[in-house]
């Protein structure tokens, strides 16, 4: 696939929705994105208010507009954005959506399925795993191209986090958060590095107090404080989102931690969850098996037990 020949369909016009739209219209990598939603007036308002973008983008001839899920018959990429998110006043327990947006789920996919199982799927909703692995397994959907933007987003928060800190673009630190995008989501510390520089070193070398269990909490607490300021969390994940987007469209070939449903890498079987995978136009190509001390072992064993009692819980 060429650059700028890419159908993109965007499914739910809320606020993940609706950024995600500008977010993939910004990285002007594709030429038409359709976005559906129930409510089919406020579709069509994001759409509107999003084609007066085009003139300012580097690519305007994008192919902006509403429709229904028969669009999915030639899409390239799908996004479930559908579904409540959690929302101010509440946790930052994504589990608390389980099943409302399982039904959303077995729905948007019992709709996608009619027209496709060719598109590789970006779920954005939580909680995200469980909407992963449901999509993949309840619909024997191909699993490389199941995916969910998982702790690409977590991973991201942790490398501003580590570059604000250090003074360095936080494109140039290196690591994963990896597991579950929830509570038992694990740093891989022993991979975490700024040019080589391991973060044992990173203190000595930047003059920093970097403490492992602070960034450790304020990663996971970030999203928790986007919500009580502003009452939902969008910008962060649909820019993660067009991240995937543009590597799948590219085909880079980057190495992301986006999550799927892993054909016994690291053992696992039977579960969604992020791990480092390389993405192209076929999705994922790879999940790449890192090396993990035994301490991060531990807890990608506690994020897998979790997510499965997770699963458990899916009522079909
Ligand atoms: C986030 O972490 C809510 O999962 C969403 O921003």
């Amino acid at each position: 696939m060429a650059i700028q020949e890419g159908k993109v369909v965007i499914i739910g016009a809320g606020m993940v929705g609706s950024q995600t739209l500008s977010a993939v219209l910004r990285e002007a990598v594709v030429n038409e994105i359709v976005l559906i939603d129930m409510n089919k007036e406020k579709a069509q308002g994001e759409v509107l208010d999003a084609s007066h973008t085009t003139a300012f983008a580097y690519s305007s001839n994008v192919n902006i507009h509403t429709g229904d899920y028969s669009e999915c018959k030639d899409a390239h990429i799908i996004v479930m954005s559908a579904g409540p998110s959690i929302t101010k006043g509440n946790t930052m327990d994504r589990s608390l959506l389980l099943n409302k947006n399982i039904a959303v789920m077995h729905d948007v996919m019992t709709n996608i399925t009619k027209y496709t199982k060719e598109a590789i799927i970006i779920v954005i909703s939580n909680p995200l795993d469980a909407l992963v692995y449901y999509g993949q397994h309840a619909f024997d959907y191909p699993r490389h191209k199941m995916i969910g933007t998982g702790t690409l987003l977590d991973t991201a928060r942790l490398r501003k986090i580590i570059g604000e800190t250090c003074g360095v673009d936080s494109k140039n630190v290196h690591g994963y958060v990896l597991g579950e995008h929830g509570e038992s989501a694990f740093v891989t510390w022993s991979d975490v590095n700024i040019a080589g520089i391991p973060f044992e070193d990173l203190n000595t070398t930047f003059q920093t107090k970097l403490v492992k269990e602070e960034i450790y909490n304020e990663m996971r607490s970030v999203g928790f404080d986007i919500l009580q300021l502003k009452g939902y969390t969008n910008v962060g994940v649909s820019a993660a989102c067009a991240r995937i987007i543009k590597c799948i469209v590219l085909n880079e070939k980057s190495v992301l931690p986006i999550s799927n449903v892993p054909d016994g890498e690291y053992g696992l079987h039977d579960v969604a969850l992020s791990l480092p995978c390389i993405v192209g136009s076929q999705g994922i190509e790879r999940i790449l098996e890192i090396p993990l001390t035994i301490a991060e072992r531990a807890c990608l064993e506690r994020s897998t037990a979790k997510l499965k009692e997770e699963n458990s819980k899916i009522e079909a």
